[in-house]
């Protein structure tokens, strides 16, 4: 991954017709190819600032840049920048309004002036990167609602942006369909897809991010590599989240000398469960606190020797 800046918002304000302040002052970066999470609690902006980023809405102040310049609010700028930059709103009914599946992923396409062919083969392309082949015939309302998601996924891939923007993605998705789209944002993201995606599930943010952006009451008070995210608890509660449970599990862990302190913080229970078992297990019995009756059990068992 570059640090190439793709996108930069610099002090956009946003103020809606009702009087209602959308953004008040936010700025962050958005680096070229990288994984990145709008983290804020509801009403904190995040929508607002997606719309903006393709253009939907425009700052009432302040600047959002693309490549360094400008965007371009003509109609032929909003036009390129929206093939560039694709939304996927968080109410997939409001973005599928075609009778099938293929229609609406043709719809893009089809709407750039592209030829058939070429239109059927991103159309074939968008719905084999969602899984969603084999129901390209399927008309939009037998679908389930992340079924419907993938679909909208699949939409904004054809028009093959650079930098895929999703509104609260897996909200509202089961266990398995999140898995399922997890992986469909793993392979965009390793094809080089820049992805914002706007969250308020910490441990989400926590185990998927490159860049956490924490977003408060129309500002962005802290951008960071989401591996710091240990380090920034003032911020987090600013936004009025809390750490994520690995990181107050970690710490529990270290306290109790069950984990070395120096040990690469895990990002989510699989891996904090991976570093717990490559820990030898005369770790764990010689810092909880059993009795020397214990200690001589273990030694007879596995012929460790005591130290003390
Ligand atoms: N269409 C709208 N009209 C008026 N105010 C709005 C509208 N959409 C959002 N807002 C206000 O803007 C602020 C930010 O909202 P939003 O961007 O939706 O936050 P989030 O997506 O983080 O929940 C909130 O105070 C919200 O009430
Ligand atoms: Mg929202």
């Amino acid at each position: 991954m570059t640090t190439r800046l793709i996108l930069e918002i610099c002090n956009v304000r946003h103020v809606y017709a009702t009087g209602s302040n959308g953004l008040a002052g936010c700025s962050l970066n958005i680096r070229q190819g990288s994984r990145n999470a709008l983290l804020g609690a509801n009403g904190s902006g995040k929508t607002t600032l997606l719309q903006q980023l393709n253009g939907l809405l425009r700052p009432t102040s302040g600047a959002i840049l693309i490549d360094g310049a400008p965007l371009d609010y003509s109609r032929n700028g909003l036009a390129a920048l929206r093939r560039r930059v694709g939304l996927v709103f968080q109410n997939p009914d409001r973005q599928l309004f075609s009778a099938s599946v293929c229609e609406d992923v043709s719809f893009g396409p089809l709407n750039l002036g592209l030829d058939e062919a070429e239109v059927r083969e991103r159309v074939a392309q968008s719905l084999a990167a969602v899984g969603m082949t084999a129901m390209a015939e399927r008309p939009v309302h037998h679908l389930s609602f992340g079924q419907k998601k993938r679909v909208c996924i699949a939409g904004v891939l054809a028009m093959r942006p650079e930098v895929l923007l999703l509104d609260e993605p897996m909200a509202g998705l089961d266990g398995a369909a999140q898995t399922e789209l997890l992986a469909v944002l793993d392979d965009l993201s390793g094809r080089g897809i820049t992805i914002v995606l706007s969250t308020h599930d910490v441990d989400f943010a926590y185990r998927w991010a490159d860049d956490i952006h924490v977003l408060a009451a129309g500002r962005c008070i802290a951008s960071f590599d989401a591996g710091r995210l240990p380090e920034q608890e003032v911020a987090l509660q600013a936004a009025g989240q809390s750490l994520p449970a690995v990181v107050e599990l970690c710490r529990v862990l270290v306290a109790r000398g069950m984990l070395p302190p120096t040990a690469a913080a895990p990002r989510s229970l699989d891996q904090l469960a991976a570093s717990l078992a490559d820990m030898p297990s005369r770790h764990f019995v010689e810092t909880l606190p059993l009795g020397a009756a214990a200690h001589s059990y273990c030694d007879g068992r596995r012929g460790w020797t005591r130290r003390h």
